[in-house]
């Protein structure tokens, strides 16, 4: 386990292209594998959990190639034609995205496969994934609710209605992939929308999909290859952005990032904070997504609060957000985020624990937060618990700490592989000043 060495920032004024969106990165691997004939996908994110996502797809025959650019070559044989029994155990990694969608797309395909992953990924909740799988018709168990996932998958399965106790896009797309393979419509619906990629990349390959609210109900059908270029992921740039918005003056702009409704929620809490938030808009990716350029620049904030009808648009930036909230004047609330105790680590329990290490004044919820600021942060040795996105959230709250004050220490580091290995690199560029 690495540990890595943080300083307080002087200034932060620079501009960032952040790698390709991890979760639309998932998506594009697996339907590329899929669909019959060929789709490329380009600026696929290097994340950790990408790569496992186009291991399994290799150990079951997909035909994931490395092609000219840069970009990757898929090609499938259709939905429930294009994969086979893997010859040993699939390792999901730390990736929950890859387990979820995987177990979806698995179930819909006459093989047997057995699905796992690290500690860490064996400790999340995967029946909520299995039951409407087997609803559907497949042979899917858990132990104990947990990986190993074992499946037996069948190419005709039943379409179902089902409605989602928790607010998940890897629920909500394990049951779509799957739904592939169905006899007949298949409907989800969410308690609260959650990111729509997986709809849109089908949509847009001719799928039968209708989305009202948060339902949507998918008709089995033929689908086209594609093509596209996955734009930036915003909740690797959520950190800089983070940061950027914490000091009064300091600011960054990120090139190209993915702006779907269902993953800005970032912005939202920042502009509402006080923090200036530019956003440019820009061509759609391949009429998929949309992606734009983004400019945050710091101001003297305030506490918010942050709605649970809010959270499932950033999810995954909620540790960002609490680092930031230690610096705003007044008290920030966080509710209605229970799911962060089931992500690569407990994030709520984690966050109490290193934001205290920090200096900062935070009650624990059982789903959520409270954070009274500003404090002056001091420097701490803190731990990333395995969780990626909390050594980038670590690193963040160093950088805040005044430079004169001393260095943090950020306890397995190495850990931001998972979905972003450049991130030291990217900051230290972002911190040698203006570009
Ligand atoms: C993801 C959905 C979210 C998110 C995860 C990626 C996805 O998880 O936290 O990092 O790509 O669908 P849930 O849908 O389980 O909340």
């Amino acid at each position: 386990m690495s540990s890595r060495h943080v300083a307080g920032a002087t200034v932060v004024d620079g501009s960032i292209t952040v790698p390709g969106d991890k979760s639309i990165s998932h998506r594009a691997l697996i339907l590329g594998a899929l669909i019959r004939g060929r789709s490329y996908v380009g600026n696929l994110s290097p994340a950790a959990d990408v790569a496992a996502t186009a291991a399994v797809l290799r150990a079951c025959g997909g035909a994931v190639r490395p092609f000219d650019d840069g970009r990757v070559s898929l090609d499938g044989a259709g939905p429930g034609r294009s994969l086979r029994s893997p010859d040993g155990t699939l390792d999901c990694a730390n990736s929950g995205t890859t387990m979820r969608l995987m177990a979806g797309v698995l179930s819909g395909h006459d093989l047997k496969a057995t699905l796992d992953g690290d500690a860490s990924l064996r400790r999340r909740p995967m029946e909520r994934v299995a039951a409407p799988l087997r609803a559907m018709g497949a042979g899917v168990s858990t132990q104990d609710g947990c990986a190993p996932v074992r499946i037996a998958g069948t190419a005709q399965l039943r379409g179902v209605e089902h409605r989602l106790e928790v607010a998940s896009a890897q629920v909500k797309s394990a049951i779509l992939l799957a739904g592939l393979s169905a006899d007949g419509p298949t409907v989800v619906h969410e308690p609260l929308p959650t990111r729509d990629h997986t709809e849109r990349l089908l949509r847009a390959c001719g799928a039968d999909l209708a989305a009202d609210g948060a339902s949507i109900t998918l008709r089995p059908g033929p689908l086209d290859p594609f093509g596209l270029a996955v734009p930036g992921d915003i909740s690797s740039a959520a950190f800089f952005l983070a940061l950027a918005a914490a000091r009064p003056g300091w600011r960054v702009r990120c090139h190209g990032v993915g702006l779907n409704a269902g993953r800005t929620g970032i912005l939202d809490v920042l502009i509402a904070m006080g923090a200036e938030v530019e956003v440019e808009d820009g061509p759609m990716a391949a009429e998929v997504e949309p992606q734009g350029n983004l400019t945050v620049t710091g101001a003297p904030l305030h506490g918010v609060t942050v709605d649970p009808s809010l959270v499932p648009r950033c999810v995954d930036e909620l540790p960002a957000i609490a680092v930031v909230a230690t610096q705003a004047e007044g008290r920030t609330e966080i509710r209605g985020a229970a799911e962060l105790r089931h992500k690569e680590s407990d994030r709520i329990g984690a966050l109490v624990t290193g934001l205290r290490d920090l200096g900062a004044t935070v009650d624990e919820l059982p789903d959520g937060l409270v954070i009274d600021g500003p404090v002056r942060l001091r420097p701490a040795r803190l731990d990333a618990a395995g969780d990626h996105r909390l050594a980038m959230a670590w690193t963040v709250a160093a950088a805040l700490v005044a430079p004169d004050d001393g260095e943090s220490v950020i306890e397995g580091a190495d850990s931001v592989a998972v979905s972003y290995p450049g991130f030291f690199d990217d900051l230290a560029r972002l911190l040698s000043g203006p570009r």
